[in-house]
């Protein structure tokens, strides 16, 4: 039942053109498809047709225009086998008949709100007709929708609209062409009664697109910003790597129940509308920042995804790492680098390194899988990227421009693989690039552990490093790995010092590991220099060093890496806050030390030249970084309540700092985006966190005030955030009044109920049920679990992790009780267990027993079946 890598065929059967002509209907909706099929001449002559399918039911077959006889095929809900095709091109008609409306795992065409929607990444397709549905079979599509006028006025598919005309009964259609071959997990269409925004695009060469933005009706109000960053996209794409649009019209639809973030479809991206709409008074500045985000990588798929798409679903890095490269990029450019490079450090190893320590492991580039859905992960996604930038900084900016062009012209129109786009990079920097292919094939973060060692007589300074990779699931022998570190060597000034070997030769600042040993020695150091590693987090791996305390406040404050300044604020406030919690767990305490104190005092000071910048600094680990900084036997309740006393006693040491800095940083004008007032407003809004850490009812008073005072939704929800975080009546009428406020925009409550589900006390689970069971929340779409059930199990350690293992009990039933709905989202819950080895006792056995009960729950969909194997392995 798995599917391998190494059992990588061609099929049998290629397709080089589709004819789609569906009539919608909300629960019969007629799909007839005219497939022009050839022999793959790498395919095994004389075999029979095998098409997948999903839930489908045939209604009939032809080929070349003549009906099969039952005999000569046979039609299940999961597959269409003929058993003997002609050896030779021939069409072949298939007509089935699907229940969109029935349709509740949101794959394939199902309706969100009344609209007609589908999504086919990866095997959804398949629920459409019977079809080689997988990606290395390329065909140009021609799609007919037709629909009652009423019930969808709007006819929308890949391409370009071709033909428009009226029907009988009240009936219309529309005809779509896609002049580009694309594998079928790019086909989309929509059918509904949606509002649109219109803008036009010219590109470099030329080319007149129209773009469109469809919302439903009322919501036009809120595309301004998603368009903005479209059209930023398409130019920022022309000028950076030199990519093109090429269709006549690019349109993005937005719909309320959606697995994922967003699709890439060709010309016709569908996307989650949390990631389209926004207006100062409904979105966040996190908000504004993910909508442009999310809309670049859609839009940046066009060439790394659809013109170059993957040869199969273990390739699945080839396109999504690459593209989360281009929009860190994208990002970079458009705001700040340091901050962009920050937050996407922190969202590694939030979300990666704890995945990779844990039993849902994987390579970037898997080599085998039962449920490829359940690999889109942040290993694929963001240490794809990573890995992107490790050979960057390995082969250097020149040679990896080179690589890439050369990538995106040799493979335009391929289905490609991880080799081919590798083999690119070879060629250009002439570098052989076999060791750092280990990227993709090893799972598990690299430990690198550096010794320095100084001797003043001879000044010389000399780094001894170590890597070593842990057992991962699948892999208990690893090889080494090429491990560029970007140094620095700090003079007792704060500056630079030049890099010398030790026969006085000026080196650039990256070493490079390629053995599990290496030792660097540098000249010219009379004094002791402070070393700054990993600059930049140019290795995602995890790094110790013998840098004492001193240093790091020192590297801190003078760190000419921006990044590495953040990082020695990390590092010391996560020394100290596990060495914390061990001691809360042994009944005793550890008073923060002052050097913390005058670090973050120091940090405060210079915060408004880079308000962004600091508002990063000041934001201390969060509860999961510590643990799993701390690794095994983890007790989330002494993290809470050693983080918890480092809070209070930074908001009574720097209190007044901190309120100075909130009235020096209030606005001056109303509200805008743009990355330098969100900076600010993020500045003061951790300065705020922080402040009212101490718990006084005076400060908590002004935090209300704030709260109704606001005129915008960043400030609003992070004086909320700050007033759940406390008991008391200041909560609750916040609570009240922002519900009341917004009481008929779900994507608005979603933040509402977020923020309820991460309070950290013992009543939240029965909040969290209670919210659960309100009329207004609708159990089945996707952002409203993620914001109550997932935020639940993410982001509020102490209560999933409950000692009674209530939370845990919670989350299993949640998870059984929705895998027979939507198995894909029923599976990434269950995934908040990735980290359950990692506990104490105690907690460990109450994760299990719920896993366990997960796993014995009969017909398990093959979603959950996969996930909670794997936890349990
Ligand atoms: N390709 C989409 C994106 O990166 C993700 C779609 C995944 N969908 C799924 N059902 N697995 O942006
Ligand atoms: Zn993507």
């Amino acid at each position: 039942q798995p599917v391998r890598l190494s059992e990588y065929r061609v099929a049998n059967h290629s397709v080089t053109t589709v004819a789609l002509d569906v009539a919608l209907d909300p629960t019969a909706t007629r799909v007839n498809a005219r497939i022009d099929v050839v022999p793959h001449p790498q395919g095994v002559a004389g075999a029979p047709l095998v098409f997948d399918g999903d839930d489908l039911v045939l209604v009939s077959l032809s080929v070349d225009g003549v009906a099969l006889p039952p005999e000569g095929f046979e039609a299940t809900p999961e597959r269409l086998t003929i058993f003997n095709p002609p050896a030779r091109a021939f069409a072949l008609e298939i007509e089935t008949r699907i229940n969109p409306e029935a349709n509740t795992q949101l794959m394939g065409l199902y309706r969100s709100s009344g609209t007609f929607c589908t999504q086919c990444e990866a095997e959804g397709f398949r629920r459409i007709t019977y079809f080689p549905d997988r990606p290395d079979v390329l065909a140009v599509y021609t799609t007919r929708i037709e629909a009652d006028r009423a019930l969808a006025p709007v006819l929308l598919g890949n391409g370009n609209l071709v033909e428009t005309g009226d029907l009988e009964d009240n009936r219309h259609f529309a005809v779509w062409h896609d002049p580009h071959p694309k594998p079928s997990y790019l086909f989309a269409l929509v059918g509904g009664d949606l509002a649109h925004v219109e803008d036009h695009f010219t590109t470099r060469s030329g080319r007149e697109v129209v773009l469109r933005i469809y919302v439903e009706h009322g919501k036009e109000g809120r595309c301004a910003y998603a368009m903005d960053a479209l059209k930023r996209s398409m130019r920022w794409d022309e000028e950076v790597f030199g990519c093109e649009y090429d269709l006549d019209i690019f349109m993005i639809v937005a719909v309320g129940d959606f697995n994922m973030g967003a699709m890439e479809n060709k010309g016709l991206n569908i996307f989650n509308d949390k990631y389209v709409l926004a207006l100062p008074d409904t979105a966040t500045d996190q908000d504004f920042a993910q909508i442009e985000a999310i809309i670049a990588h859609e839009y940046f798929h066009n060439w790394t995804g659809n013109r170059i798409t993957c040869r199969d679903w273990f390739q699945l890095c080839l396109k999504e790492g690459l593209t989360v490269f281009r929009d860190q990029e994208f990002t970079s450019d458009m705001r700040s680098r340091a901050v962009k490079r920050i937050a996407d450090v922190r969202l590694l190893k939030s979300a990666q390194f704890s995945e990779d320590a844990g039993p849902l492991a994987h390579p970037v580039r898997p080599e085998i899988y039962k449920e490829i859905n359940n690999f889109y992960t942040p290993t694929v996604y963001e240490k794809g990227a990573e890995v992107i930038r490790v050979l960057k900084v390995l082969i250097g900016a020149e040679a990896f421009k080179t690589g890439l062009d050369l990538y995106l012209k040799r493979h335009d129109g391929d289905a490609a693989t991880v080799e081919d786009f590798i083999a690119c990079f070879a060629e250009a920097s002439g570098r052989d690039l076999t060791q750092f292919f280990l990227w993709y094939r090893q799972s598990g973060t690299p430990d690198v552990s550096v010794e320095t060692h100084h001797d003043a007589v001879e000044g010389t300074f000399t780094l001894d490093i170590r890597q070593s990779l842990r057992p991962t699931p699948g892999q208990s022998m690893k090889e080494p790995m090429v491990i560029p570190l970007a140094i620095g060597l700090l003079g007792e000034d704060g500056v630079d010092r030049p890099l010398l070997t030790d026969d006085g030769q000026q080196v650039a600042g990256v070493v490079a590991l390629n053995a599990e040993r290496h030792r660097f020695t540098f000249s010219g150091h009379p004094t002791r220099p402070v070393l700054s590693i990993n600059r930049g987090f140019s290795a995602p791996i995890r790094l110790k060093t013998d840098l004492r305390r001193e240093d790091l406040a020192f590297l801190a404050r003078h760190d000419s890496d921006a990044y590495n300044r953040w990082q020695a604020m990390q590092t010391l406030a996560t020394q100290y806050l596990t060495d914390a919690s061990e001691a809360v767990r042994s009944g005793g305490a550890s008073p923060a030390p002052d050097i913390l104190l005058e670090a973050m005092r120091a940090a405060l000071a210079g915060s408004e030249q880079d308000p962004a910048f600091a508002a990063q600094v000041l934001t201390l680990p969060s509860e999961a970084d510590i643990a799993r900084e701390i690794g095994t036997n983890v007790d989330p309740s002494a993290i809470f309540a050693a983080r918890r006393a480092l809070r209070t006693a930074l908001a009574q040491s720097l209190g007044d700092s901190l309120s100075g800095l909130i009235e020096r940083l209030a606005p001056t004008s109303s509200y805008s985006p743009d990355a330098i007032s969100a900076g600010r407003r993020a500045l003061a809004n951790v300065a705020l966190d922080l402040l009212a850490a101490a718990g006084d009812a005076e400060r908590l008073a002004a935090v209300a005030r704030r709260f109704h005072a606001a005129d915008n939704m960043t400030d609003r929800l992070a004086a909320l955030a700050v007033l759940v975080q406390h008991q008391g009546s200041d909560r609750e009428d916040a609570l009240a009044t922002f519900e009341e406020r917004f009481r008929t925009d779900p994507l608005i409550l979603d933040k509402w109920l977020a923020l309820q589900a991460g309070i950290p006390e013992a009543g939240t689970l029965d909040r969290v049920r209670a919210l659960m069971s309100r009329p207004g929340f609708h159990a089945t779409n996707p952002n409203r679990l993620r914001s109550l059930v997932g935020s639940f199990a993410s982001l509020n350690p102490t209560q999933f992790n409950r000692i009674d293992g209530q939370g845990y009990d919670f989350l299993a039933e949640v998870v059984i009780g929705l895998d027979t709905r939507n198995p894909q989202v029923a599976a990434r819950l269950l995934g908040a267990f990735k980290s359950w080895r990692a506990l104490e006792p105690a907690r460990r056995a109450k994760a299990e027993a719920a896993l366990k009960r997960v796993s014995e729950t009969d017909g398990l969909s093959p979603d959950v079946r996969d996930i909670v194997d794997r936890s349990l392995a």
